[in-house]
């Protein structure tokens, strides 16, 4: 039996290094099926979405990636045209989304909602984001984009720079790059350095260094992971206007970088890419954002089918 069979994509830290290849291997099949053949692999299968947040990329590549192997998708994405609004709880609207579907995603803005979900949910959660805890299915298409673009992960002089302390893919991604040996440098504003209750972990299994300076290792990396600033999640917005368009990354900084270095986003970006670096060999934010579809289309492939595809 595939052992990703039926199982519950919640965290990142879920996932050994083998299983993570295992993921990338079963995308690169994804990508070279003829569309046809594609369409097999969750031919008459169901997708449930339930979005308490905002959401572009990651709902409409798991709907793109559903489509693509043959299933459809059903769901919720803008919660103030639910239930919710009568005072329906997460609990009675998971158990609602499962009964009509094959597996569901989940994007909610508390940390713990996937896990919970989880647990009332008799279909497989895919975590789409939980608060500012993960974003595991954010990581796969991450560490998959640095590996199709570098031809490998190991080895690699990675700066991931902007909100670090609110950002949950930047958690997610280093949690993730926990499974190879990489050369982790973290930029950010002081007040939104990673947070500490996440650092006795993620040390155990990643050597990183901390910087507010982005020049101080722009010449040096292979790959630039940016962040947005979390506007959302601040409490207080006075703090947030402190630390507004920190890093701008333009033409200027890029010019500082190797030649063959790569610049990723998870997207959404605001101000710190500017748009004139999005027409440069390194700017690879457009392309991990298609990867996105295939990664999510051999997860559910792997989640829906017993033997696999
Ligand atoms: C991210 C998220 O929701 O955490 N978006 C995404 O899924 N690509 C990043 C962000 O919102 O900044």
């Amino acid at each position: 039996m595939n052992e990703f069979y039926q199982k519950d994509i919640i965290s990142i830290k879920d996932f050994s290094k083998d299983q993570l290849e295992k993921i990338f291997e079963s995308t690169d099949k994804i990508i070279s099926l003829n569309p046809i053949d594609r369409r097999e692999i969750c031919k008459g299968k169901t997708l449930g979405y339930l979005f308490y947040e905002p959401s572009t990329r990651t709902r409409l590549s798991f709907e793109a990636a559903m489509a693509s192997i043959g299933g459809n998708s059903l769901g919720i994405s803008d919660i103030t045209s639910s239930s919710t609004q009568k005072g329906e709880s997460l609990a009675d609207t998971v158990r609602i989304i499962s009964i009509y579907s094959d597996a569901m995603v989940l994007r909610h803005p508390l940390d713990g909602s996937s896990r919970f979900a989880a647990e009332v949910s008799d279909k497989p959660v895919i975590n789409a984001g939980s608060g500012t805890e993960e974003h595991p299915t954010q990581a796969i298409q991450d560490l998959y984009t640095i590996k199709k673009e570098k031809r490998k992960i190991d080895g690699l002089k990675i700066g991931i720079v902007g909100d670090l302390k609110y950002g949950r893919t930047v958690y997610s991604l280093l949690h993730g790059l926990g499974n190879y040996d990489v050369d982790v440098r973290l930029i950010s504003p002081e007040s939104l350095r990673i947070r500490s209750d996440s650092t006795y972990e993620i040390k155990k299994k990643l050597d990183y260094t901390e910087s507010t300076n982005i020049e101080d290792h722009i010449d040096d990396l292979d790959v630039l992971y940016v962040t947005r600033i979390q506007k959302e999640r601040f409490p207080d917005e006075e703090e947030y206007l402190k630390v507004k368009g920190s890093y701008v990354v333009g033409l200027d900084l890029l010019q500082q970088m190797k030649d063959d270095s790569i610049i990723l986003h998870p997207l959404p970006r605001i101000d710190e890419i500017s748009t004139d670096i999005d027409k440069t060999k390194n700017a690879k934010y457009f392309q991990q954002a298609e990867y996105g579809k295939y990664t999510r289309a051999a997860l559910l492939g792997l989640t829906l089918n017993e033997n696999g595809f």
